[in-house]
């Protein structure tokens, strides 16, 4: 996602989006309640992203793109998608013509890749779309049937992952958007930092001792760090590991290896809101109307499928540079300077290291493919993880 690093002038948001948030710190209160004043943070970050009908995701409020909180890849331009399409079309030609896309979002990269796949003639004979927002479900749907109608019966929308999987797996910005835990190292062991009610009754951080899974995830920090351990997407990508007989897992997010992710100046963490394109640090603010993510550790995602082979990992940049990014770009000539330009743009956007270019990473792990992914072939950064 794309935004500007300010926190002074946040937007006050309208009567009824308070009234909405304000039901949904009532049920959050509620739960600290009859959990004994204490919840965990991951489950304060579920809440507040997806209480049904009231958490960030799934309220109707606009959330993606240039008049939401924030725009993402395939919101900001084709070319992401379109990139991806020429990658994976070589794996729907051998055989696995199974596309699983997790957290579709607005439909923006399903609509990019079925078309640009059906370009190529090369079809997936599915598209199957697992998205745990019901709001969004229904708006991937509509915007697939406006754009695509033809091609929305390969589409359908599942409500878990499938037993036996065959497929080509993807995300995008969906590993940052699951639940963390936080911890603290308190007198050198790790403390799990959840949510409390004040004497005001408002949200507050509280430490307890951690369970055994979170303490074992924990890495040896310096006294005081703080941070998050994001057993949810850990426990997601095993799932897939344990259920992928064939196939690609292709995710993209921001993050680092294990050394960047838990470097000692980084120690207050990577947790982030976001709303209408300002950041800022304040997960009690408002619940319901801004997003909370954290940054992706991808040596612990590398590790959390041992039965699937690493087979990249790189920079966006790079990997949209290694798929041929810069010749979808010369299609058009640099002559035509209306189309050329937001073409150029936002490609600038995707590329630079100042952008989205660096942040953002892209790690595939994978199961009996004809051969090496391509999008790896320079730059792979796989030996750091
Ligand atoms: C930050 S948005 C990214 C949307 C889209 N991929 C994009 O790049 O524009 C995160 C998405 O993941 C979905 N999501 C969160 N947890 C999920 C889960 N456990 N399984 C599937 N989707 C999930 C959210 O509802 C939302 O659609």
């Amino acid at each position: 996602m794309t935004f500007p690093q300010e926190n002074n002038a946040l937007p006050q948001p309208s009567a009824d989006a308070l009234a909405v948030s304000h039901q949904l710190e009532a049920l959050i209160n509620a739960e600290i309640r009859r959990n004994s004043g204490w919840i965990s943070f991951a489950r304060y970050m579920e809440l507040a992203l997806y209480a049904p009908g009231l958490g960030y995701y799934s309220a109707g409020s606009r959330k993606l793109g240039a008049a939401g909180d924030f725009v993402t890849a395939p919101e900001l331009s084709p070319l992401f998608g379109r990139v991806l399409a020429r990658q994976i079309a070589p794996l729907i030609s051998a055989g696995i013509d199974n596309i699983i896309e997790l957290g579709a979002g607005s439909g923006a990269l399903a609509v990019t890749l079925l078309a640009e796949l059906a370009a190529l003639d090369c079809l997936p004979r599915q598209y199957r779309i697992l998205e745990v927002s019901a709001d969004l479900r229904e708006r991937q749907q509509a915007r697939i049937a406006a754009a695509l109608p033809a091609l929305l019966p390969r589409v359908q929308w599942l409500d878990r992952l499938p037993e036996r999987m065959f497929a080509i797996v993807i995300g995008n910005e969906v590993l940052d958007a699951l639940p963390v835990h936080r911890i603290r190292i308190v007198d050198g062991q790790a403390q799990e930092l959840g949510v409390i009610l004040d004497a005001s009754g408002r949200f507050a951080w509280a430490c307890r001792a951690a369970f055994p899974a979170l303490a074992a995830a924990t890495p040896e920090l310096s006294e005081g760090y703080e941070t998050e351990i994001g057993l949810a997407a850990q426990a997601l990508i095993t799932g897939i590991g344990q259920r992928l007989e064939r196939g690609l897992l292709l995710f993209f997010d921001y993050g680092f290896p294990a050394h960047e992710f838990f470097h000692p100046q980084r120690d207050r963490g990577t947790l982030m809101c976001h709303c209408r394109h300002h950041a800022h640090d304040n997960p009690f603010l408002w619940p319901g109307l801004q997003d909370i993510t954290a940054h992706v550790d991808f040596s612990a995602v590398a590790r959390a499928a041992p039965q699937l082979e690493l087979l990249g990992y790189t920079s966006q940049a790079q990997y949209l540079i290694n798929g041929g990014i810069t010749d979808l770009l010369a299609e058009v000539p640099a002559s035509d300077v209306p189309r050329y330009a937001p073409f150029a743009a936002q490609a600038q956007k995707l590329l630079s290291p100042a952008e989205m270019g660096e942040l953002f990473k892209v790690i595939a792990l994978g199961r009996q493919l004809p051969g090496p992914p391509a999008g790896f072939a320079r730059g792979d950064r796989s030996h750091t993880l």
